[in-house]
């Protein structure tokens, strides 16, 4: 074997399967905290002529990124072939401009920390807004994979007579893709965000879609405003309780207990570690990274 899965703390299990799936093997990092908080990181396999694969997943990043690079230069050091980071989910993305004077750009400055240390990088839709590709800030290698047709099937296999429901008009082509193959309706809401948490949404003229079952889909559940809100809006109209699927299940603060009562099921791939995951996306994520974007 020459590729070797490494998990960061909370991602073994993701390691796991890919390791299993591409019958490659799988490692294990020790790491601790020293009393002054400091990062303690040690590699606990010979990386040395072996392709390493560091699995990752971004969600609140902060406490784990020094860990990350100094998990990724040690294997360098070690003599691995190559360092890859696979992150099902990929931070800082949104912040691309500099709305405000003074503003970081975070996407730049993250995808050039990530270039720096790692060789290639694979993920799961990234948040990109005004960016066309990864490409655009990466100077590495990239391969991003989509959840889109997973989240089609999962609704074709789980919900009967169902209506797709997208967050905004940027969504439409995305959601009509996942409505088509889950051979399903579609509407996209409108959607203003006056804040970090908070949105308002309209929900165009569905009267004739009336018996469905709303499925609310969006790429990325974070503050869960908007699909708050928008189960909010089809409760008030008299719609059967939404299926809500994220493939992102971030969900700050109490907004995962806030939806689920609100809805019939929240449901989320395994890019990001949540109670709601129910679709894997570890079949798209194993093997080399490649270019593309
Ligand atoms: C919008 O650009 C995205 O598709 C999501 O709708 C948005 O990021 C969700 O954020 P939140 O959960 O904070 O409303």
């Amino acid at each position: 074997m020459t590729r070797l899965y490494l998990p960061m703390p909370g991602n073994e299990t993701m390691a796991e399967t890919l390791a299993a799936q591409a019958g490659d093997a799988l490692g294990a990092l020790e790491t601790r905290r020293f009393p002054d908080e400091e990062c303690y990181v040690r590699l606990l396999n010979d990386v040395s002529g072996m392709d390493v694969d560091i699995v990752c997943t971004l969600a609140r990043p902060d406490p784990q990124f020094l860990s990350l690079i100094y998990a990724a230069e040690t294997a360098r050091e070690l003599g691995a072939k190559s360092v890859s980071l696979i992150a099902p989910y990929l931070a800082y993305m949104r912040q691309d401009k500099r709305f405000k004077q003074g503003e970081a750009i975070s996407s730049v400055h993250f995808a050039r920390l990530i270039s720096q240390a790692f060789d290639s990088l694979v993920t799961v839709d990234p948040h990109l807004h005004r960016r066309r590709d990864l490409g655009e800030i990466f100077s590495i290698p990239t391969r991003v994979e989509h959840a889109a047709p997973l989240l089609a099937d999962w609704i074709r296999d789980n919900v009967a007579n169902p209506l797709v429901i997208g967050p905004d008009a940027e969504s439409e082509q995305w959601v009509a893709a996942v409505a088509k193959r889950a051979g399903a309706p579609h509407i996209v809401s409108n959607k203003t965000r006056l804040g970090d948490r908070s949105v308002v949404i309209e929900i165009p003229d569905f009267a004739q879609w009336r018996d469905r079952r709303p499925v609310l889909i969006d790429d990325i559940a974070s503050s869960g405003r908007t699909m708050i809100e928008t189960a909010r809006k089809l409760a008030e109209s008299g719609m059967q309780k939404p299926y809500c699927l994220a493939v992102h299940a971030l969900f700050a603060e109490s907004s995962f207990a806030e939806l689920s009562s609100l809805a019939e099921q929240v449901v989320s791939t395994d890019c990001v570690p949540h109670a709601s995951n129910a679709i894997s996306v570890a079949p798209l994520l194993w093997g080399p990274a490649q270019d593309g974007g």
